[in-house]
């Protein structure tokens, strides 16, 4: 049955945390639309994050981030993934504050590696330590993140149904008002 929502759900959170994954069958579930600001800014540029990184550099990513953002905000209620370091520039949070409910989605370090690892796609990883990299980076926005509406611990053996109906249950009872219907 098709639901309302009364305000977008954010997911934010660490590379690898599995945002695109549960936000997409969150999405389905609640038959309202998706998006993942990495692909749209992508999509946006017709360039890959990477190339955007190594051609225009990280300042003008974040800038770009934060354009799509607040578009995709002013738009109808929705499910929206933002890139792992959306969350970080504070106007960014106030942004997603004013219009929708942030949802961290809390992963253990070694499952975030796991995944990360096997993929070339995150610029800021390209270092001679990625892994101390990821490490670092997950220490220095922990504390950022753990200011977000709801924290939802994702567990690394759960398959994605699991998680989705683990995190409706937890939207609800964070906010009944959040999904109608
Ligand atoms: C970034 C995370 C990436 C992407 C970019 C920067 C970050 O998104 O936005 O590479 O600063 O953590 P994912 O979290 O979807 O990997």
């Amino acid at each position: 049955m098709t639901k309302r929502l009364t305000r977008h759900i954010v997911l934010i959170g660490m590379m690898g945390a599995g945002k695109t994954a549960l936000g997409t069958e969150l999405a389905r579930r609640l038959h309202v639309p998706f998006t993942d600001s990495d692909a749209e800014i992508e999509a946006a540029a017709a360039m890959t994050i990477t190339e955007i990184f190594a051609r225009d550099g990280e300042m003008f990513f974040r800038a770009r981030e934060a354009q799509v953002l607040a578009r995709l905000l002013a738009g109808r209620a929705s499910v929206i993934s933002t890139g792992g370091g959306a969350w970080m520039q504070p106007a960014n949070r106030a942004l997603i504050a004013a219009s929708g409910m942030s949802v961290w989605l809390n992963c253990d370090p070694e499952t975030l590696w796991q995944r990360v690892r096997q993929r070339p796609t995150r610029p800021l990883l390209q270092t001679a330590d990625p892994k101390g990299t990821l490490l670092r980076l997950l220490a220095e926005r922990s504390p950022v993140y753990a200011q977000a509406e709801l924290e939802f611990i994702s567990r690394a053996g759960d398959s994605i149904d699991t998680s989705t109906a683990r995190l409706i249950a937890a939207l609800r009872a964070a906010d009944p008002y959040l999904i109608e219907g």
